[in-house]
């Protein structure tokens, strides 16, 4: 990853930041794209550099077009169009019922974690013009982009979305030799689970269901990110990996 340029969104927290640190080991000139915490991306920066890597803080919300042209514009002004794109910016399940939600809350939700998707592939792929060469893409969704919750409606369309968002570009883009592909987590141990991470009681009831027992680490999918972004994954894509501990595996309980 030696000089690549690599942009990450929602990089100031949780699978985001694990990102960044991860290619920052990997030596990459990394773009942490923010959403308002200055002080958690500039923490994500630090990381980036103490492995190696080169950084550079931006701030973005990545449902805003303009926003994102800007973002875009700022890191190709000092790097160069970037290499790969790791969209890990996203909003948790609002926990509203359809017969209850808004539709602000719709909205936030699939503005975020759907066309904020949208708009940064966009922005990654006419960065590049028509130029053929080696570049990924990679969405991190979940694995609620088929395995449905109650109060997840909102959420689960969002991730849902993104899964035929991701094969879609998959196609458009391998003539370019721009692969896409979908990372799906389970239960990773982020801010998006702060109850499972002050609560142990709550959260020894949701790793019951997990068949490996446990919570995810960030750095654990941080690692996979970096596998399909690198060489190693040069015909991989259009795939959506689910990195779960088995967990949905388990729809079947009950039944
Ligand atoms: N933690 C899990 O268990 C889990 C499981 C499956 C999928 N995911 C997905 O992983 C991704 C990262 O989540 P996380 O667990 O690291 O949570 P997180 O809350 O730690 O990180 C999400 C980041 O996205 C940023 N963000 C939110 N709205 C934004 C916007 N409009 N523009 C720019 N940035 C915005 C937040 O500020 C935050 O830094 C999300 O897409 C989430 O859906 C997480």
């Amino acid at each position: 990853m030696t000089g690549r340029t690599v942009i990450v969104t929602g990089a100031e927290s949780g699978i985001g930041a694990a990102c960044a640190k991860a290619f920052g080991e990997q030596r990459a000139r990394v773009a942490v794209l923010y959403f308002a915490d200055s002080a958690a991306a500039e923490a994500s920066a630090a990381a980036v550099r103490a492995g190696g890597g080169e950084a550079i803080t931006v701030q973005a919300h990545v449902d805003d077009e303009g926003a994102v042209d800007a973002a875009f514009a700022e890191v190709e002004s000092q790097w160069g169009p970037a290499d790969v794109l790791i969209n890990s910016a996203g909003l948790n399940m609002s926990g509203v019922t359809v017969r209850a939600m808004t539709l602000a809350q719709w909205r936030r939700l699939l503005d975020t974690d759907l066309t904020g998707a949208f708009l940064t592939s966009r922005r990654f792929l006419t960065g590049r013009g028509e130029a053929v060469g080696d570049a990924a893409i990679i969405h991190i969704s979940s694995i609620h982009a088929y395995a449905v919750r109650a109060g997840g409606a909102d959420y689960c369309a969002a991730k849902g979305g993104l899964s035929n968002l991701v094969e879609t570009m998959a196609i458009e883009e391998a003539p370019r030799g721009i692969r896409v592909n979908a990372i799906e987590p389970g239960m990773i141990l982020t801010p998006m689970n702060a109850r499972a991470q002050r609560d142990a009681q709550y959260r020894q009831s949701l790793e019951h269901n997990i068949p490996m027992g446990r919570a995810g680490d960030p750095a654990e999918v941080a690692d996979l990110a970096v596998f399909l972004a690198s060489d190693k994954a040069r015909y991989i894509t259009g795939a959506r990996v689910v990195i779960d501990g088995g967990l949905s595996l388990m729809q079947a309980i009950g039944a």
